[in-house]
């Protein structure tokens, strides 16, 4: 088992398998990376032992992430090698969402479960503006055919900016009436990158939280390996409106996540400030070694992020980690 020393218990690998991106979304990438260079990726060898590490240690859930994890050629094969690892039970992804209409069909014949999507506005022009790609029916299309092929859980994440999309609740809220869809809003968080956006874009959730309790939306109660979101269903509504808040007090009182970088960084946390090299762990097949330092690792977690004062942590932007 992997528990923290305040006794959270760990099922759900946050796994970045890039840290490229082909989107500039303005709260993450707006000006591009500085980390274009592919090579040092986790190859297909390392993934597999990894997530065997992990699932030995009781690990139930792997999302994917990246940079747009898309952008690797081998995608497809990443979701089967996780799925294939005996105890994990689900494999979801978390992307931008460019190849989901042309890969949805091949990414569920190789096991996935779930796929979270970003999309900020359902405005067409907004949307090009906040993530530098003219893109939305693209994505709306992949969003269909991920739901057309089977895939059993689809999320939208949106990321709440002042400017941007603070009066659209009542656009989404049509969108999700008759779609079996979960579409969460995100608090903007601050990273090192984003300093003075952050000032000027964050808004809190809690407005929409007030304005959901106010029209009949209902809590619905969690289960281990879901997220940070908090959940509200509505009679009137297929779909379900989800609230990330991590500015919120007790946040990370049941985190439930570890995070491995695209570069064999362990990250316990978003906002960590150091990262421990699992590059030379992953050379060998035995997983015990790796168990080992895993579980001794997990006990420096600590009890919560910074982001309450006004720091960021290490991280430049989410991309770098996955999110
Ligand atoms: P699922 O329940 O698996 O769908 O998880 P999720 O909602 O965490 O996944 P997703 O990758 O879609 O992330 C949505 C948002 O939550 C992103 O902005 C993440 O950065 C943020 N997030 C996820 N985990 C954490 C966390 O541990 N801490 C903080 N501060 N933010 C997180
Ligand atoms: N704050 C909140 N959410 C962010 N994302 C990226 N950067 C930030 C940030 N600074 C979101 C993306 C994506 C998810 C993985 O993280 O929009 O949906
Ligand atoms: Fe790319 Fe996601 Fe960052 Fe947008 S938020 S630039 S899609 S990594």
């Amino acid at each position: 088992m992997l528990i923290d020393a305040f006794s959270r218990r760990f099922t759900y690998l946050r796994l970045s398998i890039t840290e490229s991106c082909n989107f500039r979304c303005s709260y993450c990438l707006p000006n591009g990376t500085d980390c274009e260079s592919r090579s040092g990726e986790l190859n297909l060898v390392e993934i597999r032992r990894l997530v065997t590490a992990f699932a030995r240690l009781g690990t139930k859930k792997v999302r994917i992430t990246g940079g747009e994890p898309s952008l690797r050629k081998d995608l497809t094969e990443i979701i089967a090698i996780c799925k294939s690892v005996p105890g994990i039970e689900k494999v979801a992804i978390t992307t931008n969402g460019y190849r989901l209409a042309r890969d949805a069909q091949a990414w569920f014949d190789a096991g996935l479960d779930a796929v979270n999507v970003s999309i900020d506005s359902l405005d067409a022009d907004t949307f090009h503006l906040v993530t530098g790609q003219d893109k939305l029916a693209d994505i709306l299309a992949g969003v269909a055919k991920a739901r057309a092929v089977g895939i059993k859980q689809v999320k939208i994440n949106t990321v709440l900016l002042r400017q941007h999309n603070a009066l659209a609740l009542p656009d989404f809220l049509d969108f999700i009436k008759s779609q079996d869809i979960s579409l969460r809003f995100i608090e903007l968080m601050r990273t090192n990158d984003n300093t003075q956006y952050y000032k000027n874009q964050h808004l809190s959730g809690e407005s929409i939280q007030q304005k959901l309790l106010a029209t009949g939306w209902q809590l619905k109660a969690k289960s281990s390996t879901d997220g940070p979101a908090l959940e509200y269903y509505h009679g009137d509504y297929q779909g379900r409106i989800g609230l990330i808040m991590p500015y919120s007090k007790d946040f990370c009182a049941d985190c439930n996540r570890l995070r491995v970088s695209s570069q064999a960084g362990l990250y316990l946390c978003l906002f960590t400030e150091q990262q421990q090299d699992l590059r030379q762990l992953l050379q060998n097949d035995d997983a015990l070694p790796l168990m080992q330092f895993l579980q001794q690792a997990v006990l420096g977690k600590e009890a919560t992020h910074y982001l309450h004062q006004d720091f960021s942590g290490g991280t430049r932007h989410l991309a770098q980690i996955g999110g």
